[in-house]
This record gives structure tokens, C-alpha cells and sequence, in this order.
């Protein structure tokens, strides 16, 4: 697969505590997207002994680790944590920008000097900015009186100066970030929805034509995929919708 191919930008979130289905899903999906997304459900039920289950095998060795544990503490833990996940080489592996500024070094950091010990490519980090579970009112009960949309200008612009490789967003915050932060950050898009799928509870989608187009460079899609009754199949269908 081309890495920079439409196909290598999907990875299916694969979000479940079964071990068996997670098995099933990527075997499924090994050669027909970039990877796949694993996150503390998975994580917390199986730990590195379940990605290495899952994506160790043969066929699916292939597929990319998007690493999705948002870490979130003191930037020593957060840069232990990230060393402590090399071994798994996730491609791709978050934290929260509102962990501050050393926090994101730390985490760029220890990404960057594990890469190099290793000889291993490097893990990029991505940063959540505000979680779309949160609206203004949330964020002001926390004592965050910013409105989301410029908390999360800022918190990208902080994750961008510290080192950070790039944001997960949603579809409605491409273009500003894209505009804002220049074409060298990642983003990083849930919310992704062909037509033929339903939206289930996310409230902001777009397709996956429109986020490639609107400026995403990671496409994160779940359900569409992974609740089909053919994931592969599914996964085949939007592949070339992006390529017609
Ligand atoms: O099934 P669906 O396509 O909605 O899955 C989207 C994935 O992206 C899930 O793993 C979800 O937790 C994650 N996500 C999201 N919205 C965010 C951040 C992450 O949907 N703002």
C-alpha cells in the first residue's frame, strides 16, 4: 500500500473488549486500510499482550497501531509511558494538550530519543485539543471560561510549539486549523461517515471525500467499518469512493 495513498489514511477504530473480535476485525482489514485505532477499552482489557495478539500476526503486521490512551499527567510519567509503549511501535499515539507545554515536550521528546535508541521509525504524537463531549458550559464548570472553538486554536498552536506532530479533530475544525496551524501538523478526523452509513451518536460528520478534501490527513472510522456486515467490504467501498 502507497503510504500516502487514501487507502494507508484510514485507520478503523476497533473499539471493543473482545479479544476474538478484534482478531476477526483486523484479519479482515490487514491490506484494505493504513491500520487500525486501539484505545483504553481494548487497551485496558488486553493490554500490549492483546495488540501484540492481534496485530502480530503474519497477515496483519502490516497494519499501522494508533495507539489512542490520551495520556494525560506529569510530563516524567507521560514520557515513561511513551517509552513504554515503543515496543508495541505504534505509528501513531496520543495525549491531551491541556497536559501544558512540558507536558508535549516531554512526549515529543521521548518519542524522538526512542526512535533514535531503537533505530525504529518514530512514533508521532497527536494531541487532543478539547473533547467534542464538551461544550462551553462543561468547560466553564471546569473554570475554563475560553469558548471551545479558541481553546482549541490554542491548544493546537501549544501542541504545534512543543513538538507535537499533530491534532485529532473534528470534521468542523479542519479548515480552522488547517488555516491556523499550516499544512506541516496531522490531523487526525473521527466523525467520518459515508452517505450509505449511519451516524449513530456522532452529531459532527462528514464524509470521507470531504475530510480528505477539506485538509485531514488520518481518516479515524469505526462503525461504518467495523458494524458492517462485511468490514471488508466496507472498507473496500470507501477506498474507492476516495479514489473515483
Ligand atoms: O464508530 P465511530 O466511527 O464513531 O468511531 C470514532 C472513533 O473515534 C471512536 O474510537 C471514538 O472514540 C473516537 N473519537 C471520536 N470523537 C472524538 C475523538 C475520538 O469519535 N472527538
Amino acid at each position: 500500500m502507497q503510504p500516502d495513498s487514501p487507502a494507508a489514511r484510514i485507520y478503523a477504530a476497533i473499539d471493543t473488549p473482545d479479544l476474538d473480535r478484534a482478531r476477526a476485525l483486523t484479519h479482515a482489514l490487514a491490506g484494505l486500510v493504513g491500520g487500525v485505532k486501539l484505545g483504553k477499552q481494548f487497551f485496558t482489557a488486553h493490554g500490549p499482550e492483546g495488540i501484540r495478539a492481534i496485530l502480530g500476526a503474519p497477515e496483519t503486521r502490516d497494519l499501522g497501531l494508533f495507539l489512542d490512551l490520551k495520556f494525560h499527567d506529569i510530563p516524567n510519567t507521560v514520557a515513561g509511558a511513551i517509552r513504554a509503549a515503543a515496543p508495541l511501535a505504534p505509528s501513531w499515539l496520543t495525549v491531551h494538550a491541556s497536559g501544558g507545554p512540558a507536558m508535549l515536550r516531554a512526549a515529543a521528546d521521548a518519542s524522538a530519543e526512542t526512535a533514535q535508541a531503537e533505530g525504529k521509525p518514530r512514533t508521532r504524537i497527536l494531541a487532543v485539543t478539547v473533547l467534542t463531549s464538551l461544550d462551553d458550559a462543561d468547560l466553564a464548570a471546569v473554570g475554563q471560561h475560553t469558548p471551545a472553538g479558541e481553546q482549541v486554536a490554542r491548544l493546537g498552536a501549544l501542541a504545534r510549539d512543543n513538538g507535537v506532530d499533530g491534532l485529532v479533530c473534528s470534521p468542523r475544525e479542519i479548515a480552522q486549523l488547517r488555516a491556523g496551524l499550516g499544512s506541516e501538523i496531522a490531523l487526525a478526523v473521527p466523525g467520518i461517515r459515508p452517505t450509505w452509513s449511519g451516524a449513530g451518536d456522532q452529531k459532527r460528520i462528514t464524509t470521507p471525500h470531504a475530510a480528505l478534501a477539506a485538509g485531514a490527513d488520518l481518516l479515524v472510522i469505526g462503525r461504518p467499518i467495523t458494524r458492517a456486515d462485511d468490514p471488508a467490504a466496507a472498507a473496500r467501498r470507501i477506498v474507492a469512493e476516495l479514489a473515483a
